[in-house]
């Protein structure tokens, strides 16, 4: 059911791959709610993934950017303006990867130069996107921004590996820009710790399975799907939520307040 919550808005969405792409099924949602938007994808991904049928559906144009060039950013602001005639109301963030993940190297014997490469694509990317906007002033006053987090920038799960130290980093940014950037132009900046989801990237953690079993059983509400996620966001784009910022805000059934549940505790007894 949609509201128009989003009606007159316009964005850019970073991130959506497939179908199963968190950011995939924000841009669907955010279109369902009235907003215009602009695609955007790194250039590798616009070649491996479907994005070209997600814009057809919504009627959005794509703009590539690899999201660690300061070329690529400044160059899709620039045409997002020229596009809407405008600056933008919504960011959503919807970026991970890690190569030591990808490759299978253990956090201990991390290699730096796949570290480095990692936290500039998942975290220092925010800083980019947030310092590019903000010198074309592309993002409108009370405009939102949302990244997506996850809780092992809390707490430890250990095949999450470097991914981890970039998600702290990345809630940092958010933070840190979040101050500056609210002082500035009324821009608020969040991001949303979501649920284990089944997506290109989440399933690229080793024993995700598992991981997502175990978070299902640990949740109250059990696991928040992506379609979930989308709708949490939409409400951080709207008018709604006006003085939320600087915040990392769970989307995760509970999962986050939880010490143990009783489905837990009884798995525990059968072994
Ligand atoms: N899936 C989960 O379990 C889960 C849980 C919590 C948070 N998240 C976060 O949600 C976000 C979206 O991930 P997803 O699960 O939808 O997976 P996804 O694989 O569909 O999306 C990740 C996106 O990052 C893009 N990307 C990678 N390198 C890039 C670069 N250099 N420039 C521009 N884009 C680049 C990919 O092309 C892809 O579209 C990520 O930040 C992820 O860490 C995911």
């Amino acid at each position: 059911m949609a509201y128009n919550l989003l009606k007159g808005k316009k964005g850019i969405i970073f991130g959506a791959l497939d179908e199963n792409s968190i950011a995939w099924k924000t841009a669907q949602h955010c279109k369902a709610e009235g907003a215009e938007i602009v695609l955007t994808n790194a250039p590798i991904a616009l070649r491996m993934g479907a994005i070209n049928k997600l814009a057809e559906e919504i009627g959005a144009p794509v703009i590539p950017a690899d999201v660690t060039s300061d070329e690529d950013i400044e160059n899709l602001f620039i045409k997002s303006k020229e596009h809407f005639g405008g600056g933008v109301d919504f960011v959503l963030h919807s970026i991970g990867m890690s190569i030591n993940v990808r490759k299978g190297i253990h956090y201990t014997e991390n290699n730096y130069d796949f570290t480095h490469k990692g936290l500039d694509i998942s975290a220092i990317s925010l800083h980019r996107v947030l310092k590019i906007a903000l010198k074309h002033d592309a993002i409108n006053e009370w405009g939102s921004v949302v990244a997506l987090t996850y809780i092992a920038a809390q707490r430890i799960f250990p095949d999450y590996n470097d991914m981890a130290d970039g998600k702290a980093m990345l809630e940092s940014i958010a933070r840190n820009f979040g101050y500056h950037y609210g002082v500035k132009k009324n821009v608020r900046i969040n991001t949303i710790s979501q649920s284990p989801t089944r997506t290109t990237a989440g399933s690229g953690i080793k024993g995700f399975n598992g991981f997502i079993d175990y978070a299902e059983k640990m949740s109250p509400l059990g696991n928040a799907t992506a379609d979930a996620c989308a709708d949490y966001i939409v409400s951080l784009f709207s008018d709604l939520t006006k003085m939320v910022t600087m915040q990392n805000l769970f989307h995760d059934g509970g999962f986050s307040s939880t010490g143990v549940t009783q489905a837990v505790i009884e798995q525990m007894e059968k072994e």
